[in-house]
């Protein structure tokens, strides 16, 4: 969507994945996560947005229509969420449903043909992004329900960057371009290494449709949820980079280890992620559950994975010619996790543990490194 939002993907948090309804979904801990953004560094490391999802609201509109903050959840409103999150020089956001109801049991009120009244309301709240999700559509034509929300928050005339959850049931990627930010491609993630990994393979083959503004969404980020090893979390965190997917935290950062900070925080990964170019990686090989993909990056370099899907240490390789930048005399390759630094004259290759990706990124055209035993250009005579 051409609204000069999500230029590149979206960052920030969704309480969704470690709280779904429960009561501790709640301003203490939205305020939290907004302290812990700061205080962490994932504000420096390029995160934004902090988000509500479902169950934020009473389960009936006030006797005008409006939309009723839940006044045990939120005893001082929505309002005032929004401003101490913007207090901390972050931006908010809000979910509904293209529906009569939410998705969940309660059923809270929906969107549908409250469009304009949902929508200037966020906007009096200082709403920056809205998650639309599919539920009670009424079966009302999707392209209808999520153009009304996209023309209404426009003319709110506030920038609300627009996030489609439609979770792929209608192949959004062939008509959300010009109508989200956004869009879901596939059912919702579960913290397992299989749920992860299906929904990448799904996500994989639809990088031609991702572009700046409008992006593949394949689901918010389980890293630190509990159900996969820091490895796996390594996978997931860079397979979501690799592929140019919004990156929302979705575990409780109040209780994250050391370990899940690191992960979320990782400059270089971010960067691949972040990269302004606004390419989605695509998939060079696969074969007996090793993955390679490539990513196009602005500086000319490319992000490259190297996946092991089994279930033991395999070695898993490439070469520049298939990561689609042969012709170099050698090449600068950074490990993007390790930090380690070394170069090649064609040949990628690493051994990978189970489960585990190797994140390089390998730039052609360096200078040859100087002769052995001269460790610094000053050492040369002339
Ligand atoms: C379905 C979505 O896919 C989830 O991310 C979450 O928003 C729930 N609905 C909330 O009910």
């Amino acid at each position: 969507l051409d609204n000069g939002l999500a230029v590149t993907p979206q960052m920030g948090f969704n309480n969704w994945n470690s709280t779904h309804c429960r009561a501790e979904f709640n301003e203490a801990m939205v305020k939290g996560i907004a302290d812990l953004f700061v205080t962490k560094g994932l504000k420096a490391a390029g995160y934004q947005y902090v988000n509500l999802d479902d169950c934020w609201a009473l389960p009936n509109r006030d006797s005008s229509g409006n939309l009723v903050p839940d006044p045990v959840r939120f005893p001082n409103g929505i309002k005032a969420v929004a401003d101490y999150v913007h207090g901390k020089g972050l931006k908010f956001g809000i979910y509904s449903s293209a529906g009569s109801k939410t998705c969940d049991v309660q059923g809270f009120p929906g969107g549908l043909g409250h469009e304009q009244q949902d929508a200037n309301l966020w906007a009096s709240w200082g709403v920056d992004y809205l998650k639309y999700d599919n539920c009670n559509n009424q079966g009302v034509d999707v392209l209808t329900r999520y153009t009304a929300m996209r023309d209404a928050l426009k003319a709110t005339g506030r920038p609300i960057l627009y996030s489609i959850c439609e979770w792929g049931s209608s192949q959004p990627w062939n008509w959300a371009q010009p109508v989200g930010n956004s869009w879901r491609t596939t059912g919702d993630i579960g913290d397992s290494w299989s749920s992860m990994l299906g929904i990448a393979h799904a996500n994989q083959p639809l990088a031609p449709y991702a572009r700046v503004g409008a992006w593949n969404d394949p689901d918010m980020l389980e890293v630190g949820n509990g159900g996969m090893t820091d490895t796996e979390y390594r996978t997931h965190f860079s397979l979501w980079a690799e592929m140019a997917a919004p990156l929302l935290i979705g575990s409780d950062l109040r209780s994250a280890s050391q370990a899940t900070l690191d992960i979320l925080t990782n400059s270089d990964v971010i960067a691949v992620d972040q990269d302004p170019l606004g390419r989605q990686g695509t998939v060079v090989s696969s074969s007996g559950g090793k993955v390679v993909m490539s990513k196009p990056l602005a500086d000319g370099s490319r992000a490259v994975t190297l996946t092991n899907e089994n279930a033991s240490t395999a070695t898993v390789s490439t070469t520049v010619q298939d990561l689609g930048i042969g012709g170099a005399a050698s090449y600068a390759v950074k490990d993007l996790w390790t930090k380690a630094g070394s170069s090649t004259t064609g040949a990628v290759s690493a051994s990978v543990p189970a489960h585990g990706t190797v994140m390089l990124r390998i730039t052609p055209g360096n200078p040859v490194p100087p002769p052995s035993g001269l460790s610094r250009l000053s050492d040369l005579t002339w």
